[in-house]
């Protein structure tokens, strides 16, 4: 009979999806930051980049309270995503609208994000892994702060260079 999977069983797949995630990111931004055209984005992609390396961490020591050894599972979710920044990347580089496609696609993961660390945050609750709460919600926090961050970027100053008849 097929073993009967529960929230526990979930959390930990969900954890693993995440952990593939924030290793697929920490490969792409330091690509992000070297295409970006603008001195503040490549500085908020090199900010992120070594949050990202705390979460990978945060995310170990998830692992430790479930007591499970840290192993990634393929997120075709972020394999999909990361995969539309590199078109973006080839099919505008040079061009003005370039950061602006850049940086949606790095919203695009940040989201994407955000629903994970909310999720795992609430099952970490429900299943009494109150040390992870607070990991999961440190992360949650960051992410959340990537994307207003990059949201502020994208209004004053990137899209509208992105409407310019040069790249900036
Ligand atoms: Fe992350
Ligand atoms: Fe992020």
């Amino acid at each position: 009979m097929a073993k009967i999977k529960k929230l526990e069983d979930l959390f930990h797949d969900t954890l693993k999806d995440v952990y593939f995630a924030e290793k697929r990111i920490l490969t792409s931004l330091p690509k992000m930051a070297k295409a970006a055209q603008h001195a503040d984005l490549k500085a908020a992609f090199e900010k992120h980049l070594g949050e990202t390396e705390g979460q990978i961490d945060r995310l170990e020591q998830v692992f430790a309270e479930i007591e499970q050894k840290p192993h990634g599972k393929t997120c075709d979710a972020i394999v999909g995503i990361t995969k539309e920044g590199q078109e973006i990347m080839d099919e505008y580089k040079g061009m003005p609208a370039h950061d602006a496609g850049l940086l949606a696609a790095a919203q695009a993961v940040e989201h994407y994000e955000m629903t994970r660390y909310g999720t795992l945050r609430t099952w970490a609750e429900e299943l009494g892994y109150s040390k992870s709460v607070t990991l999961l919600q440190q992360t949650l926090d960051e992410e959340r702060a990537t994307d207003a961050a990059l949201t502020k970027l994208a209004k004053s100053v990137i899209n509208l260079d992105a409407e310019k008849d040069e790249a900036a």
